[in-house]
């Protein structure tokens, strides 16, 4: 997801969902525990961030990411797989994408396979220490069957796409030819379905309303866990007029 070098590895990562869940899971009791959001930025480079900018004769300007980071912990050593499929398997997973079978590329929406289910996934050990599960945004890990969709891998609500990158504001999306051509929508509400009640709304715009709306639903003595993982800055390149 994070464009960089070719030689990446996923230790910190990894290091990072392990303290997740034992943060998250400790003897606490379910009233103390930590709220979590996670928020994830596909496609978003290191330079493209105002604090690395600087430094690198870039003019990228974000001035509510910088102030978020400097009242944070900016983990500078923290890598990721160079693609979308086998990053998110380990999100979820902390383990690495060979262990997965997601070491090949991503999940085509024609190809049918996924996630394999013999994995725990976060939102499945976050839900047995209490936790309500959401998720918001894009899931890319595989929607062959249903037992592979996120409502059933631990996420309570889902409100997103399933495949790589869909058009910000239609959803439609078609796949390159060399992997049949396959188009359609993509956006589904894990409660009622493939919906297109937010058509032409910015997915950006659409995925912090929805989680917004989860959150002030949610009954603040439970812990929640809200994985909300945009699309952006991932193409198709589009925004709305006011940001060209
Ligand atoms: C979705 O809604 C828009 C706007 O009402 C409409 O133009 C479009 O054809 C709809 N798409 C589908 C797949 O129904």
């Amino acid at each position: 997801m994070f464009s960089g070098p070719k030689h990446l590895n996923a230790v910190r990562l990894l290091a990072f969902v392990f303290w997740l869940s034992a943060v998250a899971c400790g003897k606490k009791q379910r009233g103390q525990r930590p709220h979590v959001v996670f928020v994830l930025a596909d496609d978003f480079g290191f330079n493209d961030i105002g604090y690395h900018a600087r430094e690198h004769y870039s003019d990228m300007y974000t001035p509510f990411l910088d102030s978020l980071a400097a009242k944070g912990v900016i983990l500078e050593n923290y890598y990721v797989q160079p693609i979308c499929s086998p990053t998110r398997g380990q999100l979820l997973t902390g383990r690495y994408q060979i262990h997965t079978g997601l070491a090949h590329g991503i999940i085509r929406a024609a190809q049918p396979y996924g996630l394999p289910l013999d994995n725990i996934l976060l939102s499945q050990q976050l839900r047995q220490c209490g936790y309500k599960t959401n998720m918001v945004g894009k899931w890319h890990l595989g929607f062959f069957r249903e037992e592979y969709l996120p409502w059933n891998r631990g996420f309570q609500n889902f409100f997103g796409f399933l495949n790589g990158g869909v058009n910000h504001f239609t959803r439609y999306h078609c796949e390159p030819k060399k992997t049949r051509r396959f188009c359609g929508y993509d956006m589904i509400d894990s409660r009622y379905g493939p919906t297109n009640a937010t058509y032409g709304e910015y997915s950006t715009n659409l995925f912090i309303r929805k989680s917004k709306e989860m959150i002030d639903k949610h009954n603040k003595q439970k812990p929640m866990f809200l994985y909300l993982s945009l699309q952006a800055v991932h193409g198709p390149l589009q925004v709305p007029n006011q940001y060209l």
